[in-house]
C-alpha cells in the first residue's frame, strides 16, 4: 500500500511529478494556448468584474494561499486578500455581491473554512473551492470550484495537496490574465510552456533526495531552525517551517528573509540552522545579502539554489540545487526538497511521520 516506500509521506512526495500531471490533464494545453477549466469558463465573468478575491484556508492550505495571492495580483492584476478561515469567519469581514470567496482545502472538511464559505455567501460572495476530496462538504458548498488531482493524501502532513494547490491556482491565475490581457501573449505563452515542464523539474529536485538525507543527519538534534524566502517563495519558507514543526516537533518558524533584521536576527548564533531558498532571480542580490548576514553572525546555512549558482554556494554550508524555472513558479520545485529535509529528519528522530502527536488529517472541530 505504500509502493515501497517506508512511509506514505515519503509515497506522497514522489508522487507529485504524476499526480501534478494528473491536475494539467485536459486543462493545460500550451500547444493551443489555452487553459481550460470549466468551474472559470462557466464564471469567467464574475471573475472579470470582481472587485477583490478573498482566500480562505488553513495551515499548509493558507500556505498555498499565500502563493496564489502573488501570483493572481501579479499575472490578472486583481487584489487578493489571503485570510485564517478561523478569523475570517469570526470578525465581520468585509465581503459583498461584488467579491470572491476562493476556499482552499485539501479534505474539503475543515471546519473553519466551512464556516467561512457559508459567511460568505450570506453575505452575497461568490464562493469558489480548490479541495482535493471530490464530494467533500466543501466541494458541495461552494458555487463551483476545481478539484487538485492529488489522490488520496494519507500522511497527515500534507505534500502533495500542496503543490496541486499551487498548479490549479497558478493554472486559474494564468485564464485569468488571458481573459484581462494582463500578460502579455508571450509572456502568457511562456509561462504556459514552462508549467508543461514542471512534472520533469520535480522529479529533477527528487534525485536531491540523498543530499538531503545527508543534510538531515547533520541537524537532526536541532532544537530551533528558520526558515527564509523572499517574493513567492515567501510562503515556502512558512510552510517548510510547518512541516518540520509538525512532523519533527523541532520547533522552527517561517520569515520574509528582509524581516531578520526586525527581529529574529538575535536568534541567530553558531547554533542555528537557518535554511534559505535562494532562487537567482528578481531578488537574488537582496538574498545574497540576507545569507551574508547569518553567515556574519555563524549561523549554518542550507540553501536551496538554483541549478548553476553560484554566489550563494559560496556562501553556504550546505546546499540543495534545484531545476531553473520562472519565479513566479518556482514554489512548486522550491517546496519538494524543504518536503525531503522535515521528512529524513523525523525518521532521524524516530518520529512517527504519518501520524504525528496531536494531529489528525482533518479537523472538523474549530
Ligand atoms: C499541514 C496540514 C494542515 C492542513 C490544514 C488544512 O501539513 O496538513 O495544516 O493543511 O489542517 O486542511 P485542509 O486543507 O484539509 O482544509
Amino acid at each position: 500500500e505504500k509502493g515501497g516506500y517506508d512511509h506514505f509521506m515519503l509515497k506522497e512526495i514522489h508522487e507529485q511529478p504524476d499526480v501534478i500531471t494528473d491536475t494539467f490533464r485536459g486543462r493545460l494545453l500550451p500547444e493551443q494556448g489555452i487553459i481550460r477549466m470549466a468551474g472559470i469558463e462557466d464564471n469567467l465573468e464574475k471573475f472579470l468584474k470582481a472587485d477583490k478575491i478573498t482566500i480562505a484556508a488553513c495551515g499548509t492550505s493558507w500556505h498555498a494561499a499565500l502563493v496564489a495571492e502573488y501570483i493572481i495580483e501579479e499575472f490578472a492584476r486583481i487584489p487578493v486578500e489571503v485570510e485564517y478561515a478561523s478569523e475570517f469567519r469570526y470578525r465581520n469581514p468585509i465581503i459583498s455581491e461584488n467579491d470572491i470567496l476562493i476556499a482552499i482545502s485539501q479534505s474539503g472538511e475543515t471546519a473553519d473554512t466551512l464556516a467561512a464559505i457559508k459567511l460568505a455567501k450570506e453575505r452575497g460572495a461568490f464562493v469558489f473551492g480548490v479541495c482535493n476530496v471530490v464530494g467533500s462538504s466543501i466541494a458541495r458548498e461552494t458555487h463551483a470550484g476545481a478539484y487538485t488531482h492529488a489522490g488520496p493524501e494519507i500522511g497527515v502532513a500534507s505534500t502533495k495537496a500542496f503543490t496541486t494547490q499551487i498548479t490549479v491556482l497558478t493554472l486559474i491565475a494564468l485564464r485569468l490574465a488571458k481573459a484581462k490581457g494582463t500578460l502579455s501573449n508571450s509572456d502568457y505563452q511562456m509561462y504556459l510552456n514552462e508549467m508543461g515542464t514542471i512534472p520533469a523539474k520535480v522529479e529533477e529536485a527528487l534525485k536531491q533526495n540523498e543530499e538531503v538525507l545527508k543534510i538531515a543527519q547533520v541537524y537532526k538534534d536541532a532544537p530551533n531552525c528558520l526558515y527564509l524566502g523572499r517574493g513567492y517563495n515567501y510562503p515556502v519558507a512558512l510552510e517548510g517551517a510547518l512541516k518540520l514543526k509538525e512532523i519533527s516537533y523541532i520547533h522552527a518558524e517561517g520569515y520574509p528573509a528582509a524581516e531578520m533584521k526586525h527581529g529574529p536576527i538575535a536568534l541567530i548564533d553558531e547554533h542555528m540552522p537557518v535554511v534559505v531558498v535562494a532562487q537567482n532571480q528578481n531578488h537574488y542580490d537582496k538574498i545574497v545579502s540576507n545569507v551574508q548576514e547569518i553567515k556574519a553572525r555563524n549561523g549554518k546555512i542550507i540553501a536551496v539554489v538554483t541549478k548553476g549558482d553560484t554566489q550563494v554556494r559560496d556562501l553556504a554550508d550546505h546546499v540543495i540545487e534545484v531545476p531553473s524555472i520562472s519565479e513566479a513558479l518556482s514554489p512548486i520545485i522550491t517546496t519538494i526538497p524543504l518536503q525531503l529535509l522535515s521528512y529524513h529528519i523525523a525518521v532521524l528522530r524516530n518520529c512517527n511521520v504519518d501520524q504525528p502527536r496531536n494531529l489528525a488529517k482533518s479537523v472538523t472541530v474549530e
